[in-house]
């Protein structure tokens, strides 16, 4: 039986009863979708699978794309290796929502624990969900309709200016100019409302003027990072988590330097916010 144990009230649950490595029958996919909409982030541990079990956890839900900036998995292109190491560290260290810069933001991420620090490293996930209904009526009848720019380049403005940064990013700068989504975004499976705009790749809200934009997005960014909207989880080797990316936001916790964290990732394509 497959059971859901909650991390946190506002998001997170631990899935028990459920191997990986075995074929996923269409019950177990419903019961995850559902766990999915319901939890918004899924936890699983002790998960020794191979890359083809990855791909075909991902394969369920939807089509994977591969990210821009960072290298896949021999033989597997769509598994996104992100890798902190004493020569290299991560340099993510922001609230964001994963590929906000793209006009069709992925549906969710599945990542992999491959090597973790013996302690650090922790992820936390923030809801959309608690963040829009934390907000007052008359906040969120000014948000309805607005309009926000996410930009890739912003996102990746520190690797940028490094030496040799143009060179490694610039394509995928031109390849991804800066795109809008709505402030307030709907679900497309639980029809629930959603606050869409994130530190990292979120520039300024469309209309409004520039000091306006920055004090309403910096009182946004602030807000959606609310403790009691959030949850922590605690990475062991082949630990496992599956997030609805249209419903949250999350932050690496980059404590453990200079110790190794190697991870791997599957994005999921997603469609249109609205
Ligand atoms: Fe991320």
């Amino acid at each position: 039986m497959i059971g859901f144990q909650p991390l946190a009230p506002s998001l997170g649950a631990e899935v028990v009863g459920v191997d990986l490595r075995e074929e996923l029958a269409e019950s177990v996919l419903a019961t995850l979708r559902e766990g999915l909409s319901r939890h918004l982030v899924l936890f699983f541990r002790d998960q020794v699978i191979d890359p083809k079990h990855h791909m075909a956890l991902a394969t369920a839900f939807g089509v994977p794309v591969a990210h821009p900036a960072y290298p896949g998995v021999e033989g597997f292109p769509a598994i996104n290796v992100l890798e902190s190491t004493a020569e290299r560290p991560t340099k993510i260290d922001t609230w964001h929502t994963d590929m906000t810069f793209l006009e069709r933001p992925p549906l969710g991420s599945i990542l992999r624990a491959r090597e973790i620090p013996e302690v650090g490293g922790d992820t936390m996930w923030a809801s959309l969900y608690a963040a829009y209904e934390g907000l007052s009526a008359r906040m969120q009848r000014y948000l309805e309709g607005l309009q926000a720019s996410h930009s890739f380049a912003h996102g990746f403005r520190h690797s940028l200016a490094e030496p040799g940064g143009w060179d490694r990013l610039g394509d995928a700068v031109r390849r991804n100019p800066p795109v809008e989504h709505p402030v307030v975004r709907t679900h497309p499976v639980t029809g629930r409302r959603a606050l869409f705009v994130n530190r990292l790749f979120t520039t300024h809200i469309v209309g409004l003027a520039e000091a306006e934009s920055r004090a309403v997005l910096g009182f946004l960014f602030e807000h959606l990072e609310t403790p009691e909207f959030t949850c922590r989880f605690r990475w062991r080797r082949d630990s496992i988590a599956f997030w609805d990316n249209r419903a949250t936001l999350h932050r690496p916790l980059n404590d453990y330097f200079p110790a190794r964290r190697r991870m791997e990732r599957i994005t999921i394509a997603g469609e249109r916010p609205r």
